[in-house]
């Protein structure tokens, strides 16, 4: 099965700018989104890219949204049309006129699986807490304190077991840091600092 798109261009260049409200993003996730693990997956991934944006990129809050609608919306496709992963959410973004930089960024979060290089911050940075974030998490939930006292030290040791949440790539993983040009402890660093509180 391929979920390559075949196309690098998405959504119009005259709506930048243009936003789900996000009670209509929430309603949207809720509709399309059946699964509790994969919903909470996506609102971690949500507030790392709005944390990032405002923390380390210092957007304005209009911007921080279009990073954190990104992030909410980047699997909205996966639980109930997999094969269609993400061509139905683009598709969809693009019929109701969203601003083309947020649809770029989730054509662009798995270059491997949908052929569209992330070439943005926003792209790589979705790119690059997908994954890691999901790693993170599950070790979270075997530790009896959660995030409570999680060191960097303890999710490489994860990394390095194949077994551990075998199913994240972590050849991926490296991939998204260097595109973005950061080291893997500190995306892990932050991510451990930010999802601790969500
Ligand atoms: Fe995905
Ligand atoms: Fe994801």
């Amino acid at each position: 099965m391929s979920l390559l798109l075949n196309r690098n261009s998405f959504g119009n260049t005259a709506n930048t700018g243009n936003v789900l409200s996000k009670d209509e993003a929430s309603l949207l996730l809720n509709e399309w989104v059946l699964n509790e693990k994969l919903r909470i997956h996506m609102m971690q991934v949500a507030h790392l890219m709005k944390s990032w944006a405002a923390e380390k990129e210092k957007l304005n809050e209009a911007d921080q949204w279009r990073w954190e609608m990104a992030g909410l919306l980047h699997d909205a496709d996966w639980d109930q049309w997999p094969d269609q992963h993400c061509n139905k959410i683009i598709t969809e973004l693009e019929h109701r006129h969203i601003d083309p930089e947020i649809i770029h960024a989730i054509a662009s979060h798995g270059p491997n699986h949908f052929g569209v290089e992330p070439v943005s911050m926003m792209d790589k940075m979705l790119y690059a807490f997908d994954e890691l974030s999901g790693l993170i998490h599950a070790y979270s939930l075997m530790r009896p304190g959660g995030y409570d006292g999680m060191e960097l030290k303890g999710v490489k040791k994860r990394l390095k077991e194949k077994s551990f949440a075998a199913n994240v790539s972590r050849e991926e993983i490296g991939d998204a840091c260097n595109r973005a040009g950061l080291s893997l402890d500190e995306v892990i660093e932050f991510i451990i600092t930010h999802q601790s509180s969500h």
